[in-house]
């Protein structure tokens, strides 16, 4: 069997928000993640994975503070929520830089970073764009 570094994550439809800016930063997301996953399985050094998990910390924390500014901008009733999930993530992954410089990347890292963001997305972002649209609020101004 050859180590293929196919897609370690696809992009559904079930993930999309309808919300342009949102989805684009989401599949940014996604790139980044099979990025890493190539890395590793590409047995690249801890520093080409470093830098890429580096990449992958920065990129998620902007996405979640201009989320979490939009959210507040419409004031969705359930942003505390967002935010709570967002905080759980972010420690985690500052976490697993901490673990990868130690011990190196592992696949239940891996693992849990896909997991995490496709029920993040497909739960908790999906339910605030669905109230969006079933508002009718006129996002395009806010984001
Ligand atoms: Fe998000």
């Amino acid at each position: 069997m050859t180590m293929q570094a196919k897609e370690f994550i696809t992009w559904k439809s079930i993930y999309e928000t309808n919300i342009p800016k949102i989805d684009d930063q989401h599949k940014r997301l996604l790139v980044i993640l099979n990025d890493l996953y190539r890395s590793f399985i590409q047995k690249d050094g801890a520093d080409v994975m470093l830098d890429i998990a580096k990449k992958l910390i920065s990129y998620t924390k902007y996405h979640f503070t201009a989320e979490e500014t939009f959210l507040s901008k419409i004031n969705y009733p359930k942003l505390q929520e967002q935010i709570d999930e967002h905080i759980g993530f972010k420690t985690k992954i500052d976490e697993f830089y901490i673990n990868i410089e130690k011990v190196g990347m592992s696949v239940e890292i891996l693992q849990f970073l896909q997991n995490w963001l496709k029920s993040h997305i497909k739960g908790k972002d999906v339910a605030y764009s669905q109230w969006i649209f079933e508002n009718k609020i006129d996002f395009e101004k806010f984001i």
